[in-house]
């Protein structure tokens, strides 16, 4: 019986591997694949647009006009690199790629313009140092025109023709959107922007979480523009209206992480932790989550969505640095390990494409799925970048990860002399 829970014991100690990603490993892979696109890229005419999307087994990659929500991650990505190798070759590509989307700070008509504006013009600054505030500023004065004080909401998606014209609608992905506000309130010390966000982060809360979030998320609440009240919650991108997205969680998770690190509002915390539990107690054997929560795995294939898996280890890791609980880290690793091992670009003979990662989910109800994307790969490296950091962090300081794990490792060496001595008699 002891020999029996001392041996299973010993098998749990060695496969809960202490650290499972080398991140060394999947910058190697991210820079091969990287400079194999940019290089490819080149050849193309800058007027046939921005790369977003791809089947993996083609090698070219699906382009948008400059009016895309997309358009920012392959240059945040770009950025990244540099910041990841400190090579000049990825911030010259940044820079002139960030200038392609520059007329994007003047943009009303969408509220995606804090995705496109942080992943070029907010890594430039915060990566060299360059001053960058006036495009930064611009845009969270562009982003504040969608500001409904009686809803307490910024509007996402415009109305369309035959759409209820008093309907402000909000998507769960808005949250993204919040760090430029805090950032742009922080350096201008204009505190309309940051009023603005903590407005929309705390109507979020109200309205988005199912039963405080115990049952997950809403992808859409459709607010009155007249009353300020709640018409209806729905669904878009996800199965059903009740039912949690995927890559609408992930959103959820890292908006709320982001906002609590930029603000300090303790409730946003609180939040964060609340969507990234619900995130991991829902997720399969390898820790990537199918393209929504409530997808019947049971009845037909459903596939996996590596974006959402990308975005939330990124927010796991931003979340384990304000409370150094390990689960976090550890749920980040698992996340990363799988990613880096199962849905790589070069994980089958078919795929042909330039990208790092593969089954990503953009719609599910298109058919839009087992793709390439070009803010899967973003997150994926922003989160390995995380992680080296935080390991280099621990190593430094020797701090309660690194004990922990070195415990770990004496603990199974010890057991695995008693089991070693109890198997001689
Ligand atoms: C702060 O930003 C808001 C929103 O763009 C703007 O209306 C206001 O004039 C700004 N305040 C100052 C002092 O610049
Ligand atoms: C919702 O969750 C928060 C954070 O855990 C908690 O403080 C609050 O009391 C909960 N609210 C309700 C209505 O259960
Ligand atoms: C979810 O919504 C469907 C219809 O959209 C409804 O039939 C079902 O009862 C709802 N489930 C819950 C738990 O509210
Ligand atoms: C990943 O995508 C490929 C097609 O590109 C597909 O064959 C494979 O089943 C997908 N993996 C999973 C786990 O769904
Ligand atoms: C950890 O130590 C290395 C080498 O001494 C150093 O380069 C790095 O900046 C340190 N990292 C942190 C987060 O202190």
């Amino acid at each position: 019986m002891v020999r029996i829970a001392v041996f299973i014991t010993l098998v749990l100690c060695l496969v809960i591997p202490s650290k499972c990603i080398d991140p060394n490993v999947a910058i190697n892979f991210a820079v091969r694949k990287y400079t194999q696109l940019s290089e490819q890229l080149s050849e193309d005419d800058p007027s046939t647009g921005f790369i977003t999307t791809a089947d993996p087994t083609k090698t070219t990659w699906y382009k948008t006009d400059v009016m895309d929500w997309t358009v920012g991650f392959y240059g945040g990505s770009l950025w990244t690199l540099y910041a990841l190798t400190h090579d000049d070759h990825w911030k010259d590509l940044a820079e002139e790629y960030q200038e392609r989307i520059k007329l994007r700070q003047y943009d009303t008509s969408t509220h995606d313009v804090g995705f496109v504006i942080m992943t070029t013009y907010g890594l430039c600054r915060e990566y060299t140092g360059t001053e960058t505030l006036a495009i930064i500023k611009q845009t969270a004065e562009s982003l504040s025109t969608r500001f409904y004080p009686t809803v307490r909401v910024m509007r996402s998606w415009n109305n369309g023709a035959g759409d209820n014209a008093d309907e402000i609608k909000v998507i769960a992905d808005n949250m993204m959107n919040l760090e430029l506000l805090y950032t742009a309130a922080k350096l201008t010390g204009n505190e309309t922007f940051s009023s603005i966000a903590t407005s929309h982060a705390d109507r979020t809360i109200e309205e988005h979480f199912r039963n405080n979030g115990s049952s997950g998320t809403y992808h859409v609440v459709a607010f009155s523009e007249r009353t300020g009240e709640v018409l209806r919650k729905y669904n878009a991108q996800g199965l059903r209206d009740n039912s949690t997205w995927s890559r609408g969680l992930a959103w959820t998770t890292h908006g709320f992480i982001t906002s609590y690190i930029l603000s300090n509002h303790q409730r946003y915390l609180e939040y964060a932790i609340i969507a990234g539990n619900y995130f991991l107690s829902h997720l399969p054997y390898d820790f990537v989550p199918y393209w929504d929560f409530d997808a019947d795995i049971t009845a037909s294939y459903q596939p996996r969505d590596t974006a959402a898996g990308a975005i939330a280890s990124h927010a796991f890791l931003k979340i384990y640095q304000v409370t150094r609980d390990a689960k976090w880290f550890d749920a980040a690793d698992r996340i990363l390990e799988n990613l880096n091992t199962r849905y790589r670009s070069d994980g089958s003979d078919q795929y042909k494409i330039n990208s790092i990662l593969v089954n990503g989910t953009v719609f599910f109800h298109q058919g839009n799925f087992n793709t390439a994307i070009v803010y899967a790969d973003f997150y994926f490296l922003q989160a390995v970048k995380l992680y080296r950091e935080i390991l280099q962090e621990n190593s430094n300081s020797s701090n309660h990860l690194a004990i922990s794990k070195s415990l770990v490792g004496v603990f199974c060496v010890f057991l695995m002399k008693v089991y070693h001595n109890g198997a001689e008699y």
